[in-house]
């Protein structure tokens, strides 16, 4: 029986299309490994490592503070609220609370704004190193600001003006 002209046809054109995938494979194309200037492995100038990085500790100074009152506000007070207290708008709208700030470790309040904690997810892509700093410089200055102890002020300061 001879095979229908539709099935003769269609593997004519089969045969066409493989030929064609053939070709393909034999056509010139660019390396994209293949210079220098695209190889992966080359690490480009001023490449910041992530979440690897730890800033020195910079000195507080008056302008670290108001940098991380900046970022402080931005970042962190819809959470953790502009006292610290943890009712901030989001968890006001029923994200989980966190505990109050509390800025005695310094070292701990930088690293969870690297790497995050629980539900609270990392900054490392969000707030660079130095900014870190300035934000747990922040912190401790908005704990000092509600904790200050009588005992903590100099006779000077201890009078009322
Ligand atoms: C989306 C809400 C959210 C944002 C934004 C947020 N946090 Fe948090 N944070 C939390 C929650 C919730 C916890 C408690 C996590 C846990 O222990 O499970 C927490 C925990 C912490 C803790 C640990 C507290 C402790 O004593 O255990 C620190 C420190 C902290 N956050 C600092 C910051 C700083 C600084 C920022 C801004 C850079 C920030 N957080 C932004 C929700 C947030």
């Amino acid at each position: 029986m001879m095979p229908r002209p539709a099935t003769v046809l269609g593997l004519a054109a089969a045969l066409v299309l493989i030929a064609g995938c053939d070709d393909m494979t034999k056509q010139k194309k660019q390396n994209p490994y293949a210079s220098r200037a695209t190889a992966p492995g080359e690490v480009p100038a001023g490449t910041v490592a992530y979440g690897e990085i730890s800033a020195p500790v910079p000195p507080v100074t008056m302008a670290l503070l108001e940098r991380g009152q900046t970022e402080y506000h931005v970042f962190c007070a819809p959470c953790h609220a502009e006292t610290g207290d943890g009712h901030g708008m989001i968890v006001q709208r029923g994200f989980p609370a966190p505990p109050p700030l509390a800025a005695e470790r310094p070292q701990f309040v930088y690293d969870v704004i690297t790497n995050g904690r629980g539900v609270m997810y990392g900054f490392a892509q969000r707030i660079a190193p130095e900014d870190r700093w300035a934000v747990v410089a922040y912190v401790h200055a908005l704990q000092r600001s509600q904790h200050m102890m009588v005992a903590d002020l100099t006779p000077e300061q201890r009078v009322a003006p």
